[in-house]
């Protein structure tokens, strides 16, 4: 970070932005963001990359969020939709035999924003042909190597890490860890399930987890009142609170002790490392409910008990691969896909995609510095028969198939080789570079968390007349 004098509020900064992009920080920031987009098109250039523009206007690409849509003057009743990414299009020019293809990419999703969310942002857009996962690795891989020393001088080790989702699932409670620190997450149902506590018990019947954080040598600096802040910390994840103890030197104190007899107490201490000093943290519920509460609360202690410099040049990345390739929809009553309905499953699970949905993992990978989800992609399903075959796992009728992605399965039977790619969140990209934690500081004009431009004043009424 590169320092500020006391700001005021963000709104009105935004409002006067012109005056706030005078501020050293920003004007670096940007000047930073310049950086990363002339090493990106260099580095590419010199991978044999070409950079080719698709459309704004165009047909809807699912990424899981809602279009923002525009009207068509001349085909009255008919939409455009602006692009969620340009996934489809740049399969399409694997099709077309524009085999290494990228794009710094606007791309335009209407959800509920996020410290690190804009409805408008970009993506470094890449697509390869003829390529398995390991040759999308090396390739960003380099990129990244010279992304980091061009534009601050850090030299990144490679190869990059790779992690399974599952288990990072168990140990952080996201998809998206943040390796700077440890505060691993551990199960405890084995000993729970020896417990009389029927929190713990009642969970375990129901098909439940119990799994516990020790966060070291905290139990003197949490008072009760703050303990019980802990656990509003869970319930705001969608959990129901956490339970706790203070370990001491011969025994457990507070919280849940009176549940626990001393043979379990020396089952927790040797299965969670704890020693005098230490606070263990428990969270019993649905296994996605315990990995939602535990890894907001291991974030939450990181920071309160400063686990972390955030000014660290030790960049912690890692790709996190083996994702499911559908997740339930408990709303819809159907899968849904976990990354877009593209993505290829693993060969070995193909056979299951109509009899076991729920077991098929995807040729998916996600980048991942300092926490923050900064990449995703696949390999792609380049056969219109399991294209075919997986929109009907998604519970779409032929006929919806054909009418929304007849253009793709018609381009997938002229030949397609086997491709994939990525794309690059270069918004958070700037903010590793430039150490911020505010999206907003990599933009020139950004919007605020309401998705307001509040210089401009847009979104605005229009008269009927324009309408
Ligand atoms: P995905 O949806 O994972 O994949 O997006 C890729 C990357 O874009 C960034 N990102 C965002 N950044 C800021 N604000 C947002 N609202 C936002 N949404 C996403 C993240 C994310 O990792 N077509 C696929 C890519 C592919 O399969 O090749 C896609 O868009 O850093």
């Amino acid at each position: 970070t590169f320092g500020d004098p006391e700001l005021a509020n963000e709104d009105l900064r935004l409002q006067y932005r012109f005056l706030d992009l005078r501020r050293p920080t920003l004007q670096r920031t940007l000047a930073m963001r310049h950086r990363l987009n002339k090493v990106i098109r260099d580095n590419l250039d010199a991978q044999g990359f070409l950079e080719l523009e698709t459309p704004l206007l165009g047909r809807s690409t699912p990424e899981g969020a809602r279009d923002y849509l525009v009207p068509s003057r001349v085909s009255l009743g008919s939409w455009y939709a602006l692009p969620q990414s340009p996934q489809l299009y740049k399969q399409i020019l694997m099709v077309a035999g524009y085999d290494k293809y990228f794009q710094i990419a606007r791309c335009l999703r209407d959800e509920d924003l996020r410290a690190d969310r804009q409805p408008e942002f970009t993506q470094l857009d890449l697509e390869m042909s003829f390529v398995e996962m390991d040759d999308i690795f090396r390739v960003i891989e380099n990129l990244l190597v010279e992304v980091f020393r061009r534009c601050i001088g850090v030299e990144i080790q490679t190869p990059i890490q790779r992690l399974k989702y599952a288990d990072v699932m168990l140990k952080y409670g996201s998809d998206k860890p943040d390796l700077r620190y440890g505060l691993e997450i551990v199960d405890v149902g084995d000993i729970a399930a020896q417990t009389e506590f029927q929190a713990f018990r009642g969970t375990l019947d129901a098909g439940g987890k119990v799994r516990a954080i020790n966060a070291s040598g905290a139990a003197e600096k949490f008072s009760r009142k703050q303990i019980d802040e802990l656990a509003e910390v869970v319930k705001r994840a969608g959990g129901k609170g956490c339970a706790w103890v203070k370990v001491e030197a011969e025994k457990f104190a507070g919280g849940i002790e009176k549940f626990l007899t001393p043979a379990i107490q020396q089952l927790l201490r040797q299965r969670l490392g704890a020693k005098a000093g230490d606070l263990l943290l428990f969270v019993a519920d649905k296994e996605d409910v315990v990995c939602q509460g535990l890894g907001t609360l291991r974030t939450h202690l990181a920071s309160i008990l400063k686990l972390y410099d955030p000014n660290s040049l030790d960049y912690k990345i890692a790709w996190v691969l083996d994702f499911p390739s559908f997740l339930w929809d408990a709303e819809e009553q159907r899968w849904a896909a976990n990354h877009h309905p593209f993505t290829a499953p693993l060969d070995e699970d193909l056979a299951k995609l109509e009899t076991d949905p729920g077991s098929v993992k995807a040729k998916a990978y996600d980048l991942v510095i300092n926490g923050y989800e900064c990449g995703g992609g696949s390999i792609r399903i380049h056969n219109p028969d399991v294209q075919s075959r997986l929109f009907k796992v998604l519970g779409m009728t032929e006929e919806q198939a054909k009418s929304r992605f007849g253009f793709l399965l018609d381009a997938l039977k002229f030949g397609a080789p086997p491709h994939g790619g990525i794309a690059l969140g270069l918004d958070r990209w700037t903010m590793m570079l430039a150490r911020t934690t505010n999206i907003r500081d990599t933009i020139a004009f950004p919007k605020n968390q309401k998705a307001r431009d509040l210089m401009t004043g847009a979104p605005a009424p229009v008269d009927a007349k324009q309408l």
